[in-house]
Order: C-alpha cells, then structure tokens, then sequence
C-alpha cells in the first residue's frame, strides 16, 4: 500500500547500520575508497559508493529521496539556498544563445539573476505576462526553457500550470517552475507535466527559520545534468542543514495544514474591513486566482497579501503587531510580515513595480503557526491603528 505524505516524510530511509531514529549527519567532507578501482565511479550519478562531500553525501542523500517522493518525482538534489537551486538549475539547462521565455512576476532575487547575470552568459531572457504564457508557443516559439511561480511572490497570483505546460510542449520546451509559496503539500507541479519543481527549501520545507536551502525534483533524465551543474557550481548545503531539513519535513503536512486554516481566517478577517483596499489570498472565492488554485491546488497555502492606502500605513501597520514580525521571510512557525516594496522587491524600477502589480501600500503575510485567534487579534488591533 502506498503511504500517505506525513508517513513518507516520517519514515524515509533508516541507517541500516545502527536503526537510529534520526538520521546521522555525515559530517565528512571526503570519504575513503576500499581499493583504487572505487574510482572508477567518481563521476557517477548515485553513485552506490560516496566520494566527497560537494558532490553527495548520505544525509543529503537521504533528505533528497524523501522530499521526491514528496513532489512526486523520481528524484531530488539538495542546495545551499533557493538562489542556488535556480541558478544552477537555470545555467546547467541553458547554453550561450538559448533563450528563457519567464514569467514577468517571479521572486525579486530570480528577477534580478535574469535580467543581471543570465545574459553575462549569453541567454537570452524573455518576461512574459500570465496570457503571453499561455501562448508562450506563439510569442517565444525559440524558448528552450519556461520558467515561472505560482502562487506568485508576493500577492499569491496564480498562473495555470496545465496551460503553461501545454503551450510550453507545443515548441518541446522544458518547463521549471519555483514551487516553493505552495510547499509539496499543497501543490504538486510534475503531477501537471512541468519538468523541473524548485523549493527554497530556507521556507516552508525548512518551516523554523534555521536553515537555508534549496531543492530541484524531477526525472533522472534531467536531474544527471542538475548533478553535474552543481559539482561544478558547488552549491550544496551542509550535512548539518540536511539534517536540519530531515527534521523539519517529519511535521511539514501538519504544519502546512494549519498555515492553510489561519491564513483563510485571516484573509476573511481582512475581506471584511474597510481599511484593507484589497485582499489577495487564492482561498478566498472572491480571488480572481481562485478557480485556477482549485485546479491545481490542495490547499491554498499560508501566504497572503493585502493592499493598504499607502507606504505609511503598510508601515504604521507592520509596525503596531506584537506577534507578526517585520522580516524579509517567509514559511516559517512565527508570523513575518514584509513590505515588498522596502524588502522582496526593492531591485525593481518603477516600470518593473507597476508590471507586477504592485503598489507601495502592499504588504505580504506569512501567516505562522500560532493560535489563529490570537493572529486574529494581533491583526485587528495592527488595522485599528490606521
Ligand atoms: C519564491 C522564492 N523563490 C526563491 C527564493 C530564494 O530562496 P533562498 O532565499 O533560499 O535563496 C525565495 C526567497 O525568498 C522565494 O521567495
């Protein structure tokens, strides 16, 4: 019988050797060959033996296999941070001349490595709108990569995976998409045929605000050369941080389900007051994303956004909670609230601001684990004072 998430990230492997409950950090960076015909695998993907650190290590290795299954794929690489997973992911697929169709409304740092540094490379970078994705055959029919979020940092848009995918196939080009604002709970990309999910595993995966990471799933086909991109780049996280991350996945499906519960209260909290001009939240029926987050979605996740009147009072406000932290962060047990102007997306021009939606009045919620009426309160109290 197939067993349920929770159980899948519970019991994933177990060190065959001693049955210790939690897996051991391998705190190596090198392990020693039995005889120098060992070698002769160094360069392997999964290789059976282990070689050196940058390249995989049995902690790692472990945390990757439960968080496949997770995404439902066939297997998982491990990263020092988001960032990491993205751009190496994004460089390993892309050679000098290629060209990226992406979705003009991305996590702030991923928008600044495309139009910054990819081109450095010679790739040649495409933002497109969410109607220009779907047709993405029609307006990049040369794209070798589609990449794009949903939910969308920061205002929880959601684009169609299924569309993106199949316009995407129409030109045979691989789809990448961060998946890190749903967690693998909530949504599971591969399952729509997108080729490559990434996590900022520093979020809801890690979920305790204590490690940065970052993850890529999808089929051996493509993962081989994920593999070879990150020997190179050598962006691995520690065995610490996957230990670290091992413990965090064994609560990520009860977690994640009471990030969903409080951010519904408050998204219908915040629906029902005048000072908060717009309530962005795919859980609320009255989202223009909703009916494409029912399609793709379990649950509608623990982020949301609201738009107050200006920059003043998205700080009068972020400055009056006594729970909700003001912090650049997200996916995690506290609450954190951001402005995404000040913080996310303060490498953005004007130009680049109004393209995404968004204003100066805005701010982004990262909706915790504490008790939802006391979120409540906090909340109501913070609005009051506007
Ligand atoms: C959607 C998304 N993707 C990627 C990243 C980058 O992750 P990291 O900070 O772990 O490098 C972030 C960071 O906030 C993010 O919000």
């Amino acid at each position: 019988m197939k067993h349920g998430s929770a159980t899948q990230a519970i019991h994933g492997g177990r060190d065959a050797q001693t049955r210790s409950v939690t897996y051991p950090i391998y705190q190596t960076a090198a392990f020693a060959v039995e005889s120098s015909d060992g070698y002769a695998h160094i360069n392997d993907y999964q290789a059976e033996e282990f070689f050196y650190s940058r390249y995989d290590n049995p902690t790692l290795r472990q945390v990757s296999e439960k968080l496949a299954r997770l995404e439902h794929a066939e297997d998982c690489l491990l990263f020092a941070s988001g960032m990491t997973a993205i751009t190496t992911t994004l460089l390993g697929l892309l050679s000098s001349g290629d060209t990226l169709a992406a979705a003009r409304t991305l996590y702030g740092g991923t928008l600044t490595f495309l139009r910054d540094y990819a081109p450095r490379f010679g790739i040649n970078v495409v933002l497109l709108d969410e109607e220009q994705l779907y047709n993405v055959d029609q307006h990049v029919p040369q794209a070798k990569v589609v990449y794009f979020e949903t939910p969308v940092n920061p205002r929880c848009d959601c684009i169609s995976i299924a569309r993106t995918v199949a316009a995407a196939k129409r030109i045979g080009a691989l789809v990448v998409k961060d998946n890190t604002f749903a967690s693998p709970i909530n949504q599971t990309p591969l399952d729509f045929g997108v080729d490559l999910v990434i996590h900022s595993a520093t979020k809801y995966i890690g979920g305790h605000s204590d490690v940065t990471a970052g993850a890529v799933m999808g089929p051996i086909s493509l993962m081989k050369t994920i593999f070879s991109a990150r020997k190179v780049f050598g962006g691995i996280p520690s065995p610490h941080d996957a230990f670290l991350l091992d413990r965090s996945l064994k609560t990520l499906e009860l977690r994640v389900a009471q990030h969903n519960t409080s951010a519904l209260a408050l998204a219908q909290c915040f629906e029902a007051d005048a000072k908060v001009q717009q309530v962005y939240y795919p859980g609320l029926p009255s989202s223009a994303s909703h009916s494409i987050a029912r399609e793709q979605m379990r649950g509608y996740g623990g982020m949301l956004c609201i738009a107050l009147e200006n920059l003043q009072a998205a700080k009068t406000f972020c400055d009056s909670l006594t729970i909700g932290l003001n912090v650049a962060h997200l996916g995690t047990a506290e609450t954190l609230v951001s402005i995404p102007v000040l913080t996310s997306h303060s490498m953005l021009n004007a130009d680049e601001l109004r393209q995404a939606g968004l204003t100066p009045g805005m701010v982004r919620i990262s909706v915790g684990l504490e008790n939802t009426d006391d979120l409540l309160a906090d909340f109501q109290q913070a609005l009051a004072r506007l």
